[in-house]
């Protein structure tokens, strides 16, 4: 029996890819499907069902667990695809050799994990690393999360999260890169590529999964998992294009998301999988449910029994159900009752194998399960300094009045309050994988490192997790015999991520107290931010002279954020989301479109807006400050009339008047002013980090194509003729130069508009 499994392995051993572009891993070559074509034509129904399951091995941090004698045996039958939670380069390949080697036909099994931010060596969560505005982070991020998580035998993992998240009630909205399209796509594509490398065989790429399609971060309300009602435009221009781009960059993969969308849920929504991805974009990739997601269209009230969810699931063109065993279990019934279904089980079956092939597995399905690799790749120096790096550039200057920040060398007795400051465990964020709290290098003990002559007192205070006001006089009388006082103040790791909503925005427990007693005591307080979404802190932000957000920055934020600080490295990350005054305003998005009325400061007049609230954000879209000053002159324009088919180049000469080195985040904006449809006030298309030294100037460059422009109408994307307002500055709310052009014909494009790069330039200018 086994000669015969080994001569089906031996067989597809052809079936490895040829070394691919990320763009083009999606195709895999002609032989390869055929080949998976003869395989399929040797399945049985019970087989091809059993490809289309994925299993828990485990939970996440206890991988492996379920693994008994009874998923063995299943393994032996040939009957499932795909664990989530198995790993463990040993583990991972006593599994894998059941299935290759026992198994009737010697399918190799797909291993995967949610490595959200990191494997071992945990990164900034994603919404920090999108505030670094430097996707070649994220994309170095993606790559120690490969090299790591494959040495374990891990094939597959469910990263990025591309959900655009407008309202920070949403607890999601610290697993993906904020409110913005553009900046999102340009997130996304980075991701994937760091994830999957520039050969999806290569033994160090891991598949990755653009999720969750689609919408679920406009969930109303931002309650977690509820519905999406939004209008087709807002669908297309806001929501899908970081999916488009992840798709056009070759990511092998895509889930579902939970919730519906207008009342269809997307685990059976026809109209947005098998119509939007499949028949518009051409995705080929293997698209899975989210965990329980197909039995749960039972509590949707679209299915009435386990057979309809999985009926319904397969017809919308689901590939593989996660978790809720249905379709193995299901569909056999189904598809005797309706032979209609038999195709789509081919279809997905054809998809699961070509994943598998184009990972390579049908040539070598043990390259991932290397021990020796295993013992040697885990949070390496190499991967350290790279965690480093990413929350070094991730971390945002709120606020810094009278340039408190950076630390004066002469301040010598530190207050050090917050129950936050000693919290390594906080510092890993929600998902952590393997990460380990004890390889955390924390915050308190990495000042008191960098400041070994300073008198550095610590006090908890307050903490997130309760309403305990008792330490505050404790603190009060700390900050007291200080000159200074650091307030560490936000969210714990377990406040933001799935299933964390929150109905309020402000600093929860007793912080806000905390913060009131400390800054009554007339010391100067430096807030430090650690949180997983925006807070609505207005007193805060109006009374504390200097705020840094570090959000939550993985193993090494304890020297990253000391190091900025102590000013060796100025802050350079930028805001990806915007800050509302209050929880009641939210979502609040710098993106809006105009209104007849809009806002006015004036409230005699009856305006767009709350009469209880300033019509600007507490921290808008864009922003962040750096200790030095950078200023923004002579705005060229190359084509100010350009056809639709055309392309105009904006640069600008940016230059640092300030007297350390720092990083400027420059960004583009434009705004169609008169339209067919009502334009957004500014619409983000370009964005470039760049680094000068105190007097150093460059030129950015931004190539911009009509395209880009496009609108979402009728179900097309069209340009239009006519005026083009651009703004390029500091952040969406510090436009320092404006100019216009003009598109001179009509066209239809086939891209969503906020996917499509503009490609950018520097040059060092005297
Ligand atoms: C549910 C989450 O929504 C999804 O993001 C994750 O990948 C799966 N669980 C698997 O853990």
């Amino acid at each position: 029996m086994i000669r015969v499994l080994k001569a089906a392995a031996c067989a597809l051993a052809l079936l490895a890819l040829p070394a691919a572009p990320a763009a083009a891993q999606t195709k895999a070559a002609p032989s390869a499907e055929a080949r998976i074509d003869a395989l399929i034509a040797r399945m049985t129904l019970e087989e091809k069902l059993g490809q289309l399951v994925q299993m828990p091995g485990g939970r996440q941090r206890t991988p492996n667990s379920r693994i008994n004698d009874d998923e063995r045996a299943r393994v032996r039958a040939g009957l499932v695809g795909s664990y989530i939670n198995v790993a463990g380069a040993k583990e991972s390949r006593d599994l894998q050799k059941i299935a290759v080697e026992e198994s009737r036909l010697g399918i190799p099994l797909l291993f995967a994990m949610d490595i959200i931010h990191g494997y071992r060596t945990i990164f900034p969560v994603p919404l920090a690393m999108a505030s670094s505005w430097d996707p070649a982070v994220l994309e170095k991020a993606g790559r120690v999360a490969a090299v790591e998580a494959t040495a374990s035998g891990l094939h597959w993992t469910f990263t990025p999260m591309v959900d655009i998240a407008r309202d920070p009630r949403w607890g999601r909205i610290v697993e993906g890169a904020g409110e913005d399209p553009f900046l999102g796509s340009a997130v996304a594509v980075a991701q994937v590529r760091g994830l999957q490398g520039d050969d999806l065989t290569a033994h160090d790429s891991i598949l990755a999964t653009a999720k969750h399609f689609a919408a679920y971060g406009a969930a109303v309300g931002g309650r977690d998992y509820a519905s999406a009602d939004i209008s087709e435009r807002t669908l297309h221009e806001i929501y899908l294009p970081p999916f488009y781009a992840a798709a056009r960059a070759g990511a092998g993969s895509f889930m579902t998301s939970f919730n519906d969308v207008g009342g269809a849920p997307v685990t059976a929504n026809k109209a947005l999988v098998r119509g939007i991805l499949r028949d518009q974009w051409g995705y080929q990739g293997l698209v899975i449910s989210d965990w329980m997601a197909v039995d749960e269209l039972r509590n949707h009230g679209v299915a009435e029994t386990g057979g309809d969810a999985a009926a319904l699931a397969l017809s919308a063109s689901i590939d593989m159900d996660m978790a809720s065993n249905l379709f193995p279990t299901q569909l056999a019934e189904k598809v005797k009752s309706d032979p209609s279904l038999l195709p789509y089980v081919d279809e997905a079956v054809r998809r699961v194998l070509m994943t598998k092939a184009k990972l390579g597995l049908f040539d070598n399905p043990y390259k991932r399960s290397d021990v020796r690799r295993e013992a040697r790749s885990m949070l390496t120096a190499k991967h350290r300094a790279a965690a480093r790096e990413a929350a070094l550039r991730s971390i945002v200057l709120l606020k810094n009045e009278g340039n408190l920040l950076p630390l004066s060398s002469a301040v010598r007795r530190i207050a050090v309050v917050g129950a936050l400051a000693d919290d390594a465990n906080s510092h890993l964020g929600s998902w952590r994988a393997r990460g380990e709290v004890e390889q955390v290098r924390p915050f308190l003990p990495a000042l008191r490192a960098a400041l070994p002559g300073a008198q550095i007192t610590y006090e908890a205070g307050a903490s997130p997790k309760s309403d305990d006001a008792s330490g505050i006089a404790r603190a009060v009388e700390a900050a007291r015999a200080s000159d200074l006082v650091l307030l560490v103040v936000g969210e714990d790791f377990d406040l933001s991520g799935e299933a964390r909503s929150r109905s309020d925005l402000a600093l929860p427990g007793a912080q806000q107290a905390l913060a009131d007693a400390l800054l009554d005591t007339g010391k100067p307080v430096i807030v430090l931010l650690m949180n997983g979404r925006p807070l609505a802190i207005p007193e805060l932000a109006e009374r504390a002279p200097a705020i840094l957000e570090t959000w939550f920055l993985g193993v090494e934020a304890g020297p990253a954020i000391v190091d900025v600080l102590l000013g060796r490295v100025s802050p350079g990350g930028k805001l990806p989301v915007t800050f509302p005054r209050s929880t009641g305003s939210a979502p609040f998005y710098y993106s809006h479109l105009p209104s007849g009325r809009p806002a006015d400061p004036d409230l005699t007049k009856d305006t767009a807006r709350y009469r209880d609230l300033a019509i600007t954000p507490l921290f808008p879209f864009g922003h962040g400050l750096s200790y030095t000053r950078f200023d923004y002159s002579d705005l060229r324009i190359e084509g100010e009339q350009v056809p639709a088919d055309g392309r105009v180049t904006l640069s600008i000469i940016v230059r640092n008047t300030g007297s350390v080195r720092g990083d400027e985040v420059v960004q583009l904006y434009v705004r169609d002013p008169v339209a067919s449809i009502s334009r957004p006030v500014q619409e983000l298309r370009g964005f470039r980090r760049i680094a000068l030294d105190p007097g150093e100037a460059k030129r950015v460059r931004f190539t911009l194509t009509p395209a880009q422009l496009a609108l979402w109408d009728a179900g097309q994307w069209r340009v239009e003729p006519g005026r083009i307002d651009v703004m390029l500055g500091s952040s969406s709310a510090d436009i320092r130069v404006r100019g216009a052009f003009t598109i001179t014909s009509a066209a239809r494009t086939n891209e969503p508009a906020a996917a499509i790069p503009t490609p950018t330039a520097e040059e060092r200018v005297r």
